[in-house]
């Protein structure tokens, strides 16, 4: 039987255990307090992301730090991507909403039942913006792949050309986030936020990142910034779900040439450097270009009034067929691109009417026999272009055209887009590399004049018969006389080009030629984007914010 002294030193001894656990419990919880921000790298605030949240002991200092991971969003060319091992791609399916920690997402407006909800169960509002951002982002991408786009690395190796939205994991410690900042914050950079924006429908209301100022909105979604002292430019992503259907949004082209569109940046197709708008005046701008392409001062300050006086800039809009590269992806049916100057999606070489006077001219000269041979392959290309898809390829895109996303006319007419410029070098492959931008150069200074010559010449009751030959009904005959026009200014153009030391007149010609028709197809193969210039209605972009490694936190 035991004494009472057993039974006291027994209930002692239960005290001093109980004492035991509840200290060191005590001393545990304070040593993991010492993990500061932890909290706020829970589920509830970045979703999937949070299994990357650790707590690492630090024995100098006796506590935990906080280990926090996030994505740096980028933009990368896909060809890159196999370089880069630790990119993961952000394209839309399953397995890469897995790698990339989105698999589902809270949609705020989910719970519109109208009744009072629990703060406390209300777990949306706590979320991080840039956990939208990603699930827009591979939304996108899955609308891009439903239309033929791809940024599949094995199979499809055409699409590694698109220029596709990816992250890489950052771990940071939460040590060194400032007080005013209370959830993690993603990263990215000024260029290619900006490019990811208007990806995403967004125009830029006002642009200065230098100042700590970015603001974008447009289709829903909307992009602000607050600067944070010491840290830099902290942006914050919003989106509307219920005013906004991804399915009915096609989308830019995914490139890289298309992207630098939007920041006024044309890259060449005939092998020469990119040409960058500055001005943001539309005047202005379109003087810069003609500068850049080396045109006569005396012409270009008289073309700067024609526009100022005329508010158009016919006779120089469609310079972006001539110089721009193939922007539509191979097998795929996205087709928009921005408009980087104004009336670019306006001119002879984009209209029904200025094909059908093409069409017509090319017909009379074999008539005449006045054809060489690259014009009568131009000629005969044009007219199985014709017989295989109708009138109807003479129409622009947005003329609403039934197979005008159809992949196997676009990829017709991007095949021929090479093939017409590739076939001329290799039969003249002696000429300078310059032929192309020297005739482009001289058909550009005379075809400033088209505009004012257009109207005199449909005053006059002869020409404008000959200008209204078969173009039926529903016209727009001013187009028709610019390519009248052009190819009535064909002399021009070889004098000039004798004037530079080219005298082979067959020569310059049939680059002539080829150039217009080249822009032609061009133009069939992209629909350029209606409204303002350079953004979804916003400000135009500075070129030199393509490529800005500045950094930029998302909230
Ligand atoms: C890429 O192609 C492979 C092989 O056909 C296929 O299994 C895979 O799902 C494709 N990936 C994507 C992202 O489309
Ligand atoms: C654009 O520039 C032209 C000169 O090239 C000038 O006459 C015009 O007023 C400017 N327009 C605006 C809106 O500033
Ligand atoms: C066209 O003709 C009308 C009258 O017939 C005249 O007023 C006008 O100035 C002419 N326009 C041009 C560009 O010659």
């Amino acid at each position: 039987m035991p004494s009472e002294q057993d039974n006291t030193a027994l209930a002692a001894i239960i005290v001093a255990i109980i004492a035991f656990f509840v200290t060191t419990g005590q001393l545990l919880q304070q040593i993991f307090g010492t993990a500061v921000g932890y909290r706020h790298c829970q589920a509830s605030v970045i979703g999937e992301w949070a299994t990357l949240t650790r707590r690492k002991w630090r024995w100098s200092e006796f506590r935990f730090e906080t280990k926090y991971t996030t994505p740096n969003i980028r933009l990368i060319e896909v060809e890159d991507c196999a370089r880069l091992t630790k990119v993961r791609l952000i394209t839309g399916d399953l397995e890469s909403r897995r790698r990339t920690h989105v698999t589902s997402i809270s949609n705020p407006d989910d719970d519109k039942s109208g009744d009072q909800v629990n703060p406390d169960d209300d777990e949306s509002g706590d979320q991080v913006g840039w956990l939208a951002l990603l699930d827009q982002l591979h939304l996108f991408q899955e609308n891009y792949r439903m239309k033929g786009i791809t940024p599949n690395i094995t199979i499809d190796r055409p699409m590694l050309e698109m220029n596709c939205p990816a992250i890489t994991l950052r771990e940071r410690s939460w040590d060194l986030i400032p007080p005013d900042i209370i959830r993690p914050v993603a990263t990215s950079t000024v260029g290619d936020i900006i490019a990811l924006a208007h990806r995403l429908g967004m125009g830029w209301s006002d642009l200065r990142p230098g100042d700590g100022i970015m603001r974008a909105e447009g289709g829903g979604r909307s992009i602000v910034s607050t600067a944070v002292r010491g840290f830099g430019v902290l942006l914050q992503f919003n989106y509307e779900p219920a005013k906004y259907d991804v399915s009915n949004y096609d989308g830019t082209v995914p490139s890289t040439p298309a992207d630098k569109l939007g920041f006024g940046i044309i890259e060449s197709g005939i092998g020469f450097g990119d040409i960058e708008i500055e001005s943001t005046n539309e005047t202005e701008a379109a003087k810069e270009v003609m500068h850049l392409l080396n045109i006569d001062r005396a012409v270009i300050s008289k073309y700067g009034e024609y526009m100022e006086q005329s508010g158009n800039s016919l006779g120089f809009s469609d310079i972006l067929g001539m110089w721009a590269p193939f922007m539509t992806l191979p097998g795929s049916s996205v087709v928009r691109v921005m408009k980087v100057l104004r009336d670019v999606d306006r001119g002879p070489t984009c209209s029904r009417e200025g094909f059908v006077a093409f069409y017509l001219r090319l017909k009379k000269s074999k008539k005449e026999g006045a054809c060489s041979e690259q014009m009568l392959y131009l000629l005969s290309t044009y007219r199985k272009l014709k017989e295989k898809w109708d009138s109807g390829w003479q129409l622009p895109m947005h003329g609403g055209r039934g197979f005008a996303a159809s992949p196997e006319f676009l990829s017709e007419i991007r095949k021929l887009w090479s093939e017409v410029a590739d076939r001329f070098r290799e039969k003249h492959s002696s000429t300078s590399p310059f032929l192309f931008f020297h005739v482009l150069q001289a058909h550009r200074t005379q075809a400033v004049e088209y505009p004012v010559l257009a109207k005199a010449a449909l005053n006059d009751t002869a020409q404008r018969e000959k200008i209204e030959e078969g173009l039926g009904s529903s016209m727009d005959l001013e187009m028709a006389a610019g390519m009248h026009l052009y190819i009535d200014r064909i002399p021009l153009v070889v004098s000039f080009m004798k004037k530079k030391g080219i005298h082979d007149e067959r020569l310059v010609i049939d680059t002539w030629w080829t150039l217009i028709f080249r822009a032609m197809l061009w133009h069939r193969g992209h629909d350029i984007m209606e409204g303002k210039t350079r953004g979804y209605g916003g400000i135009p972009v500075s070129p030199s914010f393509w490529g800005s490694k500045l950094p930029v936190y998302i909230a």
